[in-house]
C-alpha cells in the first residue's frame, strides 16, 4: 500500500455505493455505535445527512484516488466541553492491516488541531477486545489513559472501554513527521 495516496475529504452523495461496501458490512461496524446500513437508500440519507454544511460532526471520507474507503469522524463538545471531541474511524476490510487508517488518523489529528484552534484535546473510547483499534491509537501517538469498566452498552453487550486522548501540545504536525 502507497500510504502517500491516502486523503481525506468531506463526503459526496456519489460515495453512497463506496460508502455501502463498508458501513454495510458488520465486520465494519461491530465496535461502532452506528448500524449497519441494510439499503442504499438508507446510505443516501446517512450522506445527506453528513453532507449538510450544518452538520457540526466533524466528518471525511478517507479515500484513495478519491474513492471512499473509510471514514474518521471527532464530535465536538458543547458548552464547557467544546475544548475536546471524541474521534472515531473505520475502513472497508479488504484494507485493513495496511497501514491505512493509522495514516488517515494522523492526518486527520493534524488537521483538527489547524482548523480548530480552541481543540486542546481529542479522545478515543475503545473497546477492550478492539485489539487493532488500540494499536492505531498508539501508532498515532494517543496516550492510554485508563479503563473505563463497564462503560457502555453496544449492540447487546455491556463492555469495558480504554480511553485514550492526544492534546494538541503532545502532537508533532504532519509536515515535521
Ligand atoms: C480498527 C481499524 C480502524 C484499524 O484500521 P487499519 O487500517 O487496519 O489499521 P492499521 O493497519 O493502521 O493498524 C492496525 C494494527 O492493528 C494490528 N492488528 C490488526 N488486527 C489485530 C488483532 N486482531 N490483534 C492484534 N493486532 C491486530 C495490525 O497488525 C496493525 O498493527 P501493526 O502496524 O503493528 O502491525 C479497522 O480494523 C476497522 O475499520 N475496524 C472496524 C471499525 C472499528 O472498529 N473502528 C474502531 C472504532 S474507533
Amino acid at each position: 500500500m502507497n500510504l502517500s495516496k491516502i486523503t481525506l475529504r468531506p463526503f459526496k452523495l456519489t460515495d453512497v455505493d463506496d460508502l455501502m461496501i463498508y458501513a454495510g458490512d458488520d465486520q465494519v461496524t461491530r465496535h461502532l455505535r452506528r448500524k449497519t446500513l441494510t439499503s442504499k437508500d438508507e446510505a443516501l440519507t446517512f450522506l445527506k445527512h453528513v453532507c449538510n454544511p450544518h452538520y457540526h460532526h466533524w466528518h471525511r471520507s478517507i479515500c484513495i484516488d478519491d474513492r471512499s474507503i473509510g471514514y474518521i469522524s471527532a464530535l465536538p463538545g458543547s458548552g464547557e466541553s467544546m475544548f475536546k471531541a471524541e474521534m472515531s474511524a473505520g475502513a472497508a476490510a479488504e484494507y485493513w492491516g495496511q497501514g491505512v487508517v493509522t495514516k488517515a488518523m494522523k492526518i486527520a489529528v493534524d488537521q483538527l488541531f489547524k482548523d480548530f484552534p480552541h481543540l486542546v484535546r481529542l479522545e478515543g473510547f475503545v473497546d477492550v477486545k478492539n485489539t487493532a483499534c488500540q494499536r492505531v491509537m498508539d501508532k498515532v501517538g494517543f496516550r492510554k489513559e485508563g479503563l473505563l469498566r463497564s462503560h457502555y452498552f453496544l449492540k447487546g453487550r455491556l463492555g469495558d472501554y480504554f480511553i485514550y486522548s492526544i492534546l494538541a501540545t503532545d502532537f508533532l504536525p504532519v509536515s515535521k513527521l
